[in-house]
């Protein structure tokens, strides 16, 4: 791969001005801000455009300029090299075609890295920055970009730790053992229960009743001087006993299983301000997904490239917008129940919830009761012009079983007459609307046969 990366960043170094085509979510939108940044500090002036999928139709609305796309592209270098003279692709879903001559393609999965788990969009754009020049603190926005793609769910592991570890030694990453609950930063703490997310604890997840009383047990004060305190805000005691309360919680739910997820690898950027949704990085890649998701993907690259003024602001009030549609979708999913086929779970939200939301509220979905966690969850929202997106996800062990939910994506949209893929554990589809039971009946087979 390093060979290939070099010989990504000659070709880049070597232009006047590069167009950086990037995929509109968190990943994408750290990978365009770690590529602009470092093709600037080369000399290269550049643009940049965001793409919700790589499409034979975006392809061909691609200008001939020198270009450098990040996350996404591998599934059509084929394409890319017909059209445009010179390319550099850099992305981590799974490559489905052969190589062109003039499209350099960097991607883990040609070099036996799985880009599922190892290494993301903006980390692989990140190894490419470095060899363009020295960009080494740039890996604290390509580590947000991984998180965003929940590459962080055991910790950060293979390339993506090499980038962690150089962070560290840079100065702006830092790895600590901590709850592994939404909201350290910003949220009252008693909010921060309420609506942790995973693992679920009994009593707590989703109750503030709840939250309050095992506060008041483990002895935790929740006001102070300037207002609600934060998890932040609390003494190492006064953690250790909220994790000591919440453990003993999901022993006596017989979610003994679960309570290996309480406390894990989480990740600071030392270099933002304490208390703010820059200064953790799951939170950081929320705040992004908010912009891109909505369609505002130049705020969230402006608050990755450093402006903290008007950007930041208006990050915050679509983060605030997109929590709301977040709890208004998982609501939606808990009041109407999923539907069991042999092999997976699936819910239609039709025009309920947003298409470009639907991917996180199914992967936030599995810590709810209503489902399944032994069985992937498919879900379905309308997408306006007689198509259907589709989000899938699944769980590390199902993984681990043999499930791939790209392949599934992908050969039961082809069925279908519509287009998908992604990753193992995560992946995505557009299909034509009214073939959702076709599609299903696919997916059901095709993970039947993966799970043996
Ligand atoms: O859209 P969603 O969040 O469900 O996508 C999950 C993953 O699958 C993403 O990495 C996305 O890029 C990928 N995907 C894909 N082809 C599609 C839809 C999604 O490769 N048609
Ligand atoms: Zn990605």
């Amino acid at each position: 791969m390093k060979r290939r990366l070099e010989a990504a960043a000659s070709t880049l170094r070597g232009q006047d001005f590069v167009r950086v085509v990037s995929h509109i979510d968190a990943d994408g939108l750290a990978s365009a801000a770690v590529a602009t940044v470092a093709l600037g500090r080369a000399g290269v002036k550049n643009d940049v455009r965001f793409l919700k999928q790589l499409d034979d139709e975006a392809i061909r609305d691609l200008e001939e300029v020198p270009t450098l796309l990040t996350d996404l592209g591998s599934a059509a270098i084929g394409a890319i090299g017909e059209w445009l003279d010179t390319a550099v692709v850099v992305d981590h879903h799974e490559p489905r075609d052969a190589e062109a001559e003039n499209v350099v393609h960097v991607n883990p999965h040609l070099f036996g890295v799985d880009g599922s788990s190892e290494l993301s969009g903006s980390t692989a754009t990140y190894l490419l920055a470095r060899e363009i020049g020295e960009n080494r603190d740039l890996s604290g926005v390509a580590v947000v970009g991984a998180v965003g793609d929940v590459q962080d769910r055991d910790g950060l592991r293979g390339l993506n730790r090499l980038v962690l570890r150089e962070g560290e030694a840079e100065g702006v990453l830092e790895a600590r053992k901590d709850i592994s609950f939404f909201g350290k930063q910003t949220r009252p703490v008693h909010k921060m229960l309420e609506y942790g997310g995973d693992p679920y604890v009994p009593g707590v997840t989703g109750s503030e009743r709840g939250a309050l009383d095992l506060l008041d047990s483990a002895g935790v004060e929740l006001r102070e001087e300037g207002g609600w305190r934060r998890w932040i805000d609390l003494s190492r005691d006064e953690r250790s006993s909220v994790v000591s309360a919440l453990l003993r919680r999901l022993m006596r739910g017989n979610r003994a299983d679960s309570a290996e997820r309480l406390v894990r690898e989480t990740y600071v950027l030392r270099e933002e301000e304490e208390g703010t949704e820059l200064r953790d990085v799951s939170e950081f890649s929320t705040l992004l997904n908010a912009t891109a998701r909505y369609g505002h993907p130049g705020t969230g690259i402006a608050v990755c490239r450093g402006d903290r003024g008007e950007a930041l602001d208006d990050a915050r009030d679509l983060l605030r917008r997109h929590r709301r549609n977040l709890v208004e979708g998982l609501e939606l999913i808990e009041s109407g129940g999923v539907t069991r086929l042999d092999n997976l779970q699936y819910f239609h939200a039709g025009d309920e919830i947003l298409d470009t939301v639907v991917g996180i509220v199914a992967g936030m979905s599995v810590n709810l009761d209503a489902v399944d966690r032994s069985a992937p969850i498919v879900a379905f929202a309308a997408s306006g012009e007689g198509e259907v997106k589709v989000s899938s996800r699944g769980t590390g062990s199902l993984v681990r079983r043999g499930l791939n939910l790209a392949e599934s994506m992908r050969l039961a949209a082809e069925a279908v007459g519509g287009a998908g893929g992604g990753h193992d554990v995560a992946a995505g589809a557009t299909i034509p609307e009214g073939r959702e039971d076709d599609f299903l009946a696919e997916v059901d087979r095709i993970t039947g046969e993966q799970l043996g």
